[in-house]
């Protein structure tokens, strides 16, 4: 399988679950409070290296217990995390999560030493894209960080995956270096402007996307390219707790493209592993192992 370059954040989250969200002004009793490793890229990461690919990490954590813990968890997933460098001057980026019983969440992120990956870091860390087969990409870091690790996947032939997550306006440059832009249905309507699903596909179809995969959760995933729409349908799943499903969703596509597979295919791995994730709690504990997703694909009627 070829590697995998993820250029991404690395949280700490600490989530509560609660029977509802607060409203603004109230306070609430939750539940269980726990710390699970996250964080969108260090997740696709881990999701990728699970099911067997060798990953290459570039992000940065603060020099502080969260900071230590989280590459340690990296590390023992096998992702290569010499890219990864601790902050002296930012703490760890953490993530505060609320879980609802019906398994929907709220997250707000303190990006810390993530917000602090810069292009320079990026470009000098050129020699993990030599043999990349793909580029993972997401917005948890500052855009020039993403714009320059878009450029060197390109540049060495890696296909760029683009998660546009959290939602923000991009440039149509940024777009048009992605080989995949992969939003769920949120992120697609801040990024088209359009509230109207076919429209704001269209919309960025017209911008110059390549290739749009839109994930839309229970609904499975979307690919829209110049050559025509597929329907991947999704999996019917008890959902415990939601977090990370888009990630499990990033790095499984990711890793099927890598392995060489079709994206047919991609998408169907891809939406197993997010239904997988979401029958387990937190983020990185909740992604499949290879296993695990070759045992639910086959049960679902999928073997291979
Ligand atoms: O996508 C889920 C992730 O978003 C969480 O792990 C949290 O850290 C935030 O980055």
């Amino acid at each position: 399988m070829a590697r995998i370059v993820v250029v991404g954040s690395i949280n700490m989250d600490l989530v509560v679950e609660t029977e509802r969200f607060p409203a603004p002004g109230e306070t609430l009793l939750g539940q269980r409070f726990s710390t699970f490793p996250g964080g969108k890229g260090a997740n696709q990461a881990v999701a990728a290296a699970r099911l067997g690919a060798p990953v290459r990490m570039i992000g940065r954590v603060g020099a502080d217990k969260f900071g230590d813990a989280l590459l340690a968890t990296l590390q023992n997933d096998g992702v290569d995390t010499r890219w990864v460098q601790q902050d002296a001057q930012a703490a760890s980026g953490v993530a505060l999560i609320t879980v609802s019983a019906d398994g929907q969440n709220t997250i707000v992120v303190a990006a810390g030493a993530n917000g602090r990956l810069s292009a320079q870091d990026v470009t000098a860390a050129e020699a993990a894209f030599i043999d990349a087969g793909a580029v993972v990409l997401q917005l948890e870091i500052p855009l020039p960080a993403v714009e320059a690790a878009a450029r060197l996947g390109r540049k060495h032939g890696a296909a760029v995956v683009l998660n546009p997550a959290p939602a923000q306006p991009l440039s149509d440059e940024l777009l048009a270096l992605a080989d995949y832009l992969v939003p769920n249905q949120t992120e697609l309507e801040l990024l088209s402007g359009q509230p109207d699903l076919e429209r704001g596909m269209r919309a960025l179809m017209e911008r110059g996307v390549r290739n749009l995969v839109v994930t839309l959760g229970e609904r499975g995933a979307r690919w829209v390219s110049p050559a025509g729409t597929l329907d991947a349908p999704a999996f019917a799943v008890r959902a415990v707790d939601t977090v990370a499903a888009g990630d499990a969703f990033v790095g499984a596509f990711s890793a099927a493209l890598a392995e060489g597979r079709p994206v047919q295919e991609a998408l169907l791995r891809g939406n197993a592993a997010g239904a997988l994730a979401v029958t387990r709690a937190g983020a990185q504990p909740s992604l499949p192992t290879r296993a695990e997703l070759e045992a639910f694909l086959r049960e679902r009627g999928f073997g291979s």
